[in-house]
Order: structure tokens, then C-alpha cells, then sequence
């Protein structure tokens, strides 16, 4: 019995000393979000994502049928909310989504479109507790009915076309300078003023 509890306390400081190790080893490098989360901070991401979704949603079928405004909607929408971390083309190759910790997984891979229509709609109205993934939804039908829109969308993201990127691109949200740098670039092929040069780079 003694031996026992021995052995057990042996094990918990085990951990214990272990588990500091890991901490101080990394915050001597800097605790940063570059680079891969582990497997323990994958699982936790994980286990946030399967509660976001209520038991009567985990095999829900999207009940919005395919219409011809469907998709130009829901592209409009991620083009404008969603892009700046998961990318127009759903793939999270952006400055914001390939440096939050989770990463912007890339959505037209097997391990998002195996996902329930259900479970898309939840996660996109509840969002990922502890990671870069708010919640949109605020229980009303007009956000139900965005958030299962996009769910198609998001089954649509692996035959995205390069033309329906184009159009998403113009719909992204641009910074002043941006603006005003098309505007003056319209303005010129419309016969006005040549446009200004570019506005300075930004480092980020
Ligand atoms: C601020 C950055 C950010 C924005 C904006 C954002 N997302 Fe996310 N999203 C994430 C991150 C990070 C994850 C991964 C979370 C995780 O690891 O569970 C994620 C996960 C998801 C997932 C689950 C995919 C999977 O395989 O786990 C879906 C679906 C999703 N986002 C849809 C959307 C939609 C639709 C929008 C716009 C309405 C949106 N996201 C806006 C950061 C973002």
C-alpha cells in the first residue's frame, strides 16, 4: 500500500517536473504562434470544436436548397468576413491565418469536408473557443440562413473557379489607400487623371 502511494507520487512529480521543463523550454524561445501547435494544444482545439456543436445539429442536413443566389451570396459574405483568415479560396494562405495558433486549417481538404452540414453551420455560428474562430451567428433566421449558405459555399470550395475568385477579390475589404488607388486607376482608363503612385508598403 505504502509502496504504492510511493510509486504514484513518483509518477505525479514526474509529470510535474516534465511539464515545467516543456513551459520554461519554450518561453525561453518565446512562447510565439509561428510554427505548428502541438499534438495536446491540437486536441484541445479539437475537443472546442466538437462542443460548439449542439447534439440535434452533429448530423443535420442543410436545409437551404440550391438556388442560383446561393453561391454569389455566400461568396460575397466569406469574401468579406471570412477571407482575411481562411483566404478566398477557403485554403487560410493569409497573413492572419497562417500565424494564429490553431492555423486557418485549409477547408477543401477531407478533414473539413468530412464534417457534417450540421457541424460547418455550428462552428460558423458558435465559432472555436480558444482559437481565431468567432462566432457569427446571433440566433436569428437572417444569420441562420447566412450560415447555411456559406456551408454550401464551403462544400463548393474544392471546384472554386479562378473567375469566381476574381469577382471575390473585388469584394474584399480594402484599406482607404487601396480604395483610392482604384478609384484613380477607374478614373484614368475612363479618360481622367493618370493615377497617383502606390501608396507605401506596409511591413505586415
Ligand atoms: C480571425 C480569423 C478567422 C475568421 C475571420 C474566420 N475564421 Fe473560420 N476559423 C479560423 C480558425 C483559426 C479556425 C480553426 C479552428 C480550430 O482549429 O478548430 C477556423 C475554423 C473554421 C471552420 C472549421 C473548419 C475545420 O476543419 O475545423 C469553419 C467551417 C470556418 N472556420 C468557417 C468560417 C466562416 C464561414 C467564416 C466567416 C463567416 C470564418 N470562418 C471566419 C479563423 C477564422
Amino acid at each position: 500500500m505504502k509502496r504504492g502511494v510511493i510509486v504514484v507520487a513518483a509518477i505525479v512529480a514526474l509529470i510535474a517536473v516534465l511539464a515545467l521543463w516543456m513551459v520554461v523550454g519554450m518561453t525561453r524561445t518565446g512562447f510565439s504562434t509561428h510554427g505548428d501547435a502541438t499534438m495536446m494544444e491540437k486536441r484541445i482545439a479539437r475537443m472546442m470544436r466538437g462542443m460548439a456543436v449542439p447534439a440535434e445539429l452533429k448530423n443535420a442536413r442543410n436545409p437551404m436548397p440550391m438556388s442560383p443566389m446561393v453561391l454569389p451570396n455566400a461568396r460575397a459574405h466569406f469574401a468579406d468576413h471570412c477571407a482575411v483568415c481562411h483566404g478566398n479560396d477557403g485554403k487560410g494562405n493569409t497573413p492572419i491565418g497562417e500565424n494564429l495558433f490553431p492555423k486557418a486549417p485549409d477547408m477543401t481538404l477531407e478533414a473539413t469536408q468530412s464534417l457534417t452540414d450540421g457541424e460547418l453551420f455550428a462552428i460558423i455560428e458558435n465559432g472555436v473557443r480558444l482559437t481565431g474562430m468567432p462566432g457569427w451567428g446571433d440566433g436569428t433566421a437572417a444569420s441562420g440562413k447566412g450560415s447555411w449558405e456559406l456551408v454550401h459555399f464551403i462544400r463548393h470550395l474544392p471546384n472554386l473557379t479562378r473567375e469566381e475568385i476574381e469577382e471575390m477579390e473585388r469584394l474584399n475589404p480594402k484599406p482607404p489607400a487601396e480604395w483610392a488607388r482604384i478609384q484613380a486607376e477607374e478614373a484614368f482608363l475612363s479618360g481622367g487623371d493618370p493615377p497617383p503612385p502606390p501608396a507605401g508598403g506596409h511591413q505586415h
